[in-house]
């Protein structure tokens, strides 16, 4: 741990006061003098080590506190990052602790919503890896929370921010690929070796690998109006480094099926039973994993809707399909908390909306119930759209 002066402290906790006061997006430029997001991270295991350097590479945020219930490991992380964080082994204790302004969540999937409430409830915004809570409802009753207070909460994917999301938003809001009628995507790998949260309840493919292609499908095509799907387990034991062997309790294979307005139908399937070339980072795919078709053109995303590498058009006879839209411009999936976190400082509104993040989870949580009840389920929640 490290130990702040007095002065310091007084200086930070002002800070952080005078922020809660005015904490709407617009106020706070104004407010932070020094214009830093203190920023405290929950759950220090392999994902951190994607979101650190992120969060320390932004000018305008300052990563203050670092929590996880294996303690050691935030320890581990401050020092491995150089990150001069306070370090904590519990939730109470860094709420108590060091002031912040946003909480960023990255622990096992199923204490998000705990973990999300007290911080919310504590006047922190929040970012969230997925899923944002444990049920739909819960998601919108947290997003109420955090609205009565003056709060900003936002859950990953960030997949709505890749410059080749917007290049095939804009082709099918430009009418390039005529009527659109129907679209497909898919994600999967062998597998997370390291922890058992993956395959237990509140887990599963869904949230973990599918999330990704719901949000960039809904994100193309708009909300969901119904959903179907085939759920599956396909390997019932696993063996993983945080518990040994496990029983799979969670789908670990899923098809799933989504109406959207004017007819258009959608698909999504994951699984951790994919064996894939590409492993997990995906370096290199030159195949597409997400592709659109209309009356007039199709789309094929190239690479992963979180790792994209182009995207590639088709709307004539006579020209061989095109390799568009090749630069990344900066975009990393992992980059979500520092863009929100940014956006809070310069009083703007990033793309990513905590409403499409709880419509992807309601769509998630009817997916479950469609294969318990073998039924076409409804779906209440909107977004704004198009987002681009
Ligand atoms: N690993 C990846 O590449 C990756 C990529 C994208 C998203 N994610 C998402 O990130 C989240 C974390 O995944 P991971 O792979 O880093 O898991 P992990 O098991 O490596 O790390 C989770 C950490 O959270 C800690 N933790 C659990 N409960 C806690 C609590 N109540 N308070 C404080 N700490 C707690 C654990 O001790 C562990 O260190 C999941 O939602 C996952 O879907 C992971």
């Amino acid at each position: 741990m490290n130990h702040i002066s007095r002065q310091d402290f007084l200086k930070k906790t002002a800070l952080a006061s005078a922020a809660l006061l005015v904490s709407s997006l617009e106020g706070w430029a104004a407010v932070t003098a020094d214009k830093k997001l203190k920023v405290a991270l929950i759950g220090c295991g392999s994902v951190s080590n994607r979101y650190l350097p992120q969060l320390l590479s932004s000018k305008m945020i300052e990563v203050v506190s670092l929590c996880d219930i294996k303690y050691e490991r935030a320890v581990a992380q401050n020092k491995q990052y150089n990150v001069n964080a306070q370090t904590y082994p519990h939730i109470d204790k860094m709420l108590a602790g060091v002031p912040f302004d946003m909480m960023v969540t990255t622990t096992d999937m199923q204490v998000h919503e705990q973990l999300n409430k007290k911080a919310l409830e504590a006047g922190k915004h929040v970012w969230s890896e997925k899923p944002m809570a444990n049920s739909y409802a819960a998601g919108k009753s947290l997003l109420e929370l955090a609205k009565s207070k003056n709060l900003r909460f936002w859950g990953a994917p960030a997949v709505v921010n890749s410059p080749q999301f917007a290049f095939m938003s804009k082709a099918i809001q430009e009418g390039k690929l005529g009527k659109v009628s129907a679209a497909h995507g898919q994600y999967g790998h062998t597998g997370p070796d390291w922890s058992a949260f993956f395959y237990e309840n509140g887990g599963g493919s869904m949230p973990d690998l599918g999330v990704y292609n719901m949000a960039t499908l809904t994100g193309l095509l708009g909300p969901a109006k119904s959903v179907m799907a085939m759920l599956s387990i396909v390997t019932a034991e696993r063996t993983v480094e945080d518990k040994g062997k496990i029983k799979v309790e969670a789908e670990d294979n899923a098809q799933i099926l989504l109406e959207h307005e004017n007819g258009v139908l959608s698909h999504v399937m994951c699984g951790f039973n994919y064996f894939d070339p590409h492993g997990h980072e995906a370096t290199n795919q030159s195949l597409h994993s997400i592709q659109v078709y209309g009356t007039k053109g199709n789309m094929r995303l190239i690479g992963y809707d979180w790792e994209t590498n182009g995207v590639v058009l088709d709307t004539s006879e006579k020209e061989p399909p095109q390799l568009l839209c090749t630069d990344k411009g900066g975009y990393e999936w992992q980059e979500g908390a520092r863009v929100v976190g940014e956006s809070i400082i310069k009083g703007v509104e990033p793309k990513i909306n905590v409403e499409h993040a709880l419509h992807v989870l309601e769509i998630i949580e009817a997916a479950r119930r469609s294969q318990e009840t073998g039924t076409r389920i409804k779906l209440q929640s909107k977004f704004p759209w198009p987002m681009v």
